[in-house]
């Protein structure tokens, strides 16, 4: 696909029911045929922009999202914030980054965990983990932007068992120059 025009910028709490659409349409598509059908159903925009709305009031330095802007809409969004394992110390995570299926594969999605790095490094991060299920293609993207294979663990979706595995940065400021590069 050729490079889509977009834009990079802080989301707000008005930019919560945007964010919605992209998380189910992107979920809906990403994990079909590896979360059980009826989670991807049962997805609701409407309760997930309460959710985001309740994020974004509550973001602050180092903790928030970015939403990347096509030129009628958001076309997708990463979210991130401190490490949610306990025993990170100084550890930034990103939560989700998601985007639109037809804005897939042209950049966007380096470029906005580029501006999470960025905003999590301001923050004092000093480096960065990620978890994604164990079938997800986007494993190659982490790893492809130098990734280390950490650890793994099991979560329960929808009554199946499926696996995730943590990828980390160890060096928050080597990810953010070779970002830049
Ligand atoms: C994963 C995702 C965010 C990546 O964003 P993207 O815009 O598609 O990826 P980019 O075009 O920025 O790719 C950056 C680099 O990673 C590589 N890459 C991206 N996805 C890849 C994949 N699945 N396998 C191998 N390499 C991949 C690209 O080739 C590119 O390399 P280059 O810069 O050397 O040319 C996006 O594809 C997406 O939203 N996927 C569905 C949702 C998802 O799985 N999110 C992650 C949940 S943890």
């Amino acid at each position: 696909m050729g490079v889509a025009a977009f834009a990079l910028r802080r989301a707000s709490p008005a930019d919560a029911s945007a964010i919605a659409h992209v998380y189910v349409n992107s979920w809906r598509t990403t994990y079909r045929g590896l979360i059980p059908g009826q989670v991807l159903a049962a997805l609701d925009e409407l309760k997930q922009t309460g959710y985001w709305w309740r994020v974004l009031c509550e973001s602050s330095r180092g903790c928030g999202a970015v939403v990347a802007e096509g030129r009628f809409r958001v076309i997708g969004f990463s979210a991130f914030g401190p490490a949610r394992e306990e025993g990170f110390s100084r550890c930034g995570e990103v939560y989700t980054l998601y985007l639109l299926d037809a804005y897939q594969g042209c950049g966007i999605g380096r470029r906005l965990l580029s501006a999470s790095v960025d905003d999590m490094a301001g923050a004092g991060y000093t480096s960065m983990c990620v978890w994604v299920l164990a079938r997800n293609p986007a494993r190659e993207f982490y790893e492809h932007l130098g990734g280390v294979e950490l650890s793994s663990r099991d979560i329960r979706v929808g009554g199946r068992r499926l696996e995730e595995i943590c990828y980390l940065w160890p060096d928050l400021r080597r990810l953010a120059a070779l970002e830049r590069r």
